[in-house]
Parts: structure tokens; C-alpha cells; sequence
């Protein structure tokens, strides 16, 4: 198993680097993951009035320390249950309105996010031929905030097709029963779950205490991690269930651009645009200024890549450094970046 996980990280070294240079900064056309890991602020407004009475939703920490939502201030154990409603709102319009919003955009980083990671045992060898033993497991990947099940499409996609491995295994795990119902719906009848390559599983990021220690060689978490509310815990979850050699991988967006004044038009369009296609197309307007409000309340590049340090993951990236050399790959003029760690062997 452990050479298994191995192989992941050495697949991440050498993925395939055929990106659309305009996706990032400094693509992974340009580097291995192995050489490079080495506003206009609009005021927070007065903090909500969440109903104390709601229960924290089950695996989150019993703390009351206050904690961001959005722009608003609330106690911790409330925030899961507040992000609870955001997507059980939004998850029937989820992917049209992440069309909407990023202009298509989104299905770019993506596309770019499960290439660098290139998913699936290769063929190796002389012969191109995989050993039996790995020929026989795959990889198992855990896609966590998977949602509707667009990570997880693509990673089976990727290994079936560009790696010709038919086992490679994805588990689609979200906190909301509603986004996995829209991702259940997508691969109900499809080749992938008739051979048992994908299943779901309802859980809390930070409490994963169903999947054992040491057992994934790849997990994948897409514009999740800035709703948890205890990223440090999350992180130390993905450290746990990781194999020694095992990948943690984040698409997250950034607070800010590093220019100034492409980062104060980005922000007008995000909360100018952004919540009024929420009202008009998904008849709601608040849960999608949530989401933009999030993305200023996420750790910076370098801040995040500390965190990830700190789970205990070997991130290659200099302290100071930006973009490739911190350890992080910025996406269309860092709007999103994609950051990467291995857990030690
Ligand atoms: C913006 S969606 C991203 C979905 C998908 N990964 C994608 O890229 O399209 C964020 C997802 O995070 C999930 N989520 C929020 N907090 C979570 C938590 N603490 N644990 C697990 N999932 C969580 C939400 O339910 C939602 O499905």
C-alpha cells in the first residue's frame, strides 16, 4: 500500500503538463509539483442573530469561539449549520450558477486542478505495462466537499482515459445530504457506479472518524475548505486518513490579486454581479453573497500554505516566497490558486 502511495507523489512529479498557458501564472507546464513544493473591502457589517437554540451540526468542535461567516460574526457551533443552509439552498442551481458566475471559467481550474494531480496508476515499465498489484487496487481518492460529484467526475475520467486504470476508486464526501443527492444524480447509471468506483459519504471535513488512518492516496478538496469551520482540524484530518507519500490537493480562491487594480475590478464584479445572478437566476440573493464574502475571510496563499505546513505535510515552498517558489500555483492572475502538500513517508 505504502508504494502505492508513493506513486502518487511521484505522479504528481511527473504529471502531465498540457495546460492552457493563460490558466495560471506559473502553470505546471513549467515545473513538478516535486521541484516547486519544495479592495475594495466593503466593512463587515454588525454581526447576525443566529437562532442559539440550532443545534452545531454533528462532528463539529464544541466551541463557542466567535467565527467568521462572511462578513458577520458568530460562534463557531453555529457556522456549520449557517454554511448547512447556504448549500442546501443553492444545490440544485449549483452548477449552472458556477457557470454563470465564473463565466465557464470554473470547468478551466478544474480541468487544470485534476490534470496536475493526474489521477490513476500509469501504465509503467518498459512495456508500459502496470505491476499485477497495483493493477488490481488503483488509488483510492477522497474528494472531500465534493458536492455534486465535478471533482470526482473528472478524476475518474482522467484515470480511465488518460491512464487506462479501470479500478481507481473516488469517495464524494460533503456535509450536505442536498449537494450529494445532485452528485448521486450524476453518476446514478453510469459506468463508474456500476463498477463500484464511486460511493458518497455525508460527513463533517474536520470529523472523518469513519474513514481509517492511512488508508487514501489522494485527497482532493475544491472551494471547500473556506466554508469549514476549523481548517486546522480539517487539515489534520486529511493528514490522518493520508497514506505516508499520500497527496493532500486544494482549489481554493484567494482574498486578493496581487494587482491592486485588476483586484479592485475583480471585486466589483463578484459583489456587484455575483449576488444579483444569485437573486435572479436561483431566487437567492444572500447565500451567494455568502460565498463572495468568504472568499475575502480565506487565508492568503502564504498564510494557507502554513497551515497546511503545520498539519504536519511537506510543502517545498519558501517562507516570503510567492506563487511557485511559496509553494502554491496561482490560477488566472491568482484568482484561484491550487495548493499542494505530500504526508511524509
Ligand atoms: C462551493 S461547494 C464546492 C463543491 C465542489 N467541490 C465543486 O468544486 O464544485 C462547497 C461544498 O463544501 C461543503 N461543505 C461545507 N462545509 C463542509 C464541511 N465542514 N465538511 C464537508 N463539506 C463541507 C458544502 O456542503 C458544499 O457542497
Amino acid at each position: 500500500m505504502a508504494s502505492l502511495s508513493l506513486r502518487t507523489s511521484r505522479h504528481l512529479a511527473t504529471s502531465t503538463r498540457t495546460t492552457a498557458p493563460w490558466i495560471c501564472q506559473s502553470c505546471c507546464q513549467s515545473r513538478t509539483f516535486a521541484s516547486s513544493v519544495s479592495r475594495n473591502q466593503q466593512p463587515p457589517p454588525p454581526p447576525s442573530h443566529q437562532d442559539p437554540t440550532q443545534p452545531p451540526l454533528p462532528g463539529t468542535r464544541q466551541d463557542d469561539a466567535p467565527t467568521h461567516f462572511g462578513f458577520s460574526t458568530i460562534p463557531s457551533t453555529l457556522k456549520a449549520s449557517r454554511v448547512a443552509n447556504v448549500f442546501s439552498s443553492v444545490a440544485s442551481s449549483y452548477d449552472t450558477m458556477n457557470d454563470l458566475m465564473s463565466l465557464g471559467i470554473h470547468r478551466l481550474w478544474k480541468d487544470h486542478f485534476v490534470r496536475c494531480l493526474n489521477p490513476g496508476i500509469r501504465p509503467t515499465g518498459p512495456a508500459g505495462l502496470r505491476s499485477e498489484s497495483t493493477k488490481e487496487e488503483g488509488q483510492r481518492i477522497l474528494d472531500i466537499a465534493g458536492g455534486t460529484g465535478d471533482i470526482a467526475q473528472r478524476m475518474l475520467d482522467h484515470a480511465t482515459t488518460v491512464n487506462k486504470d479501470m479500478k481507481t476508486h473516488v469517495t464524494i464526501s460533503d456535509i450536505n445530504p442536498e449537494m450529494l443527492a445532485e452528485g448521486r444524480k450524476r453518476f446514478a447509471g453510469s459506468d463508474y457506479q456500476l463498477a463500484g468506483r464511486v460511493d458518497f459519504l455525508e460527513a463533517n471535513a474536520e470529523n472523518l472518524s469513519t474513514i481509517p488512518s492511512n488508508s487514501i492516496d489522494l485527497y482532493t478538496v475544491a472551494f471547500g475548505i473556506r466554508n469549514f469551520t476549523h481548517k486546522d482540524q480539517a487539515l489534520r484530518e486529511a493528514f490522518r486518513v493520508l497514506k505516508p507519500g499520500g497527496v493532500f490537493a486544494c482549489l481554493e480562491f484567494t482574498p486578493h490579486l496581487s494587482n491592486s487594480v485588476l483586484d479592485g475590478l475583480y471585486k466589483r464584479w463578484s459583489f456587484g454581479a455575483i449576488p444579483l445572478i444569485g437573486q435572479v437566476v436561483a431566487g437567492d440573493r444572500d447565500s451567494y453573497q455568502y460565498l463572495v464574502e468568504s472568499i475575502e475571510r480565506f487565508p492568503g496563499q502564504g498564510e494557507f500554505r502554513d497551515m497546511i505546513k503545520e498539519a504536519g505535510f511537506l510543502v517545498p515552498g519558501q517562507e516570503g516566497g510567492e506563487g511557485e517558489k511559496g509553494g502554491w500555483e496561482d490560477l488566472s492572475l491568482g484568482i484561484a490558486a491550487v495548493h499542494k502538500g505530500v504526508k511524509p513517508v
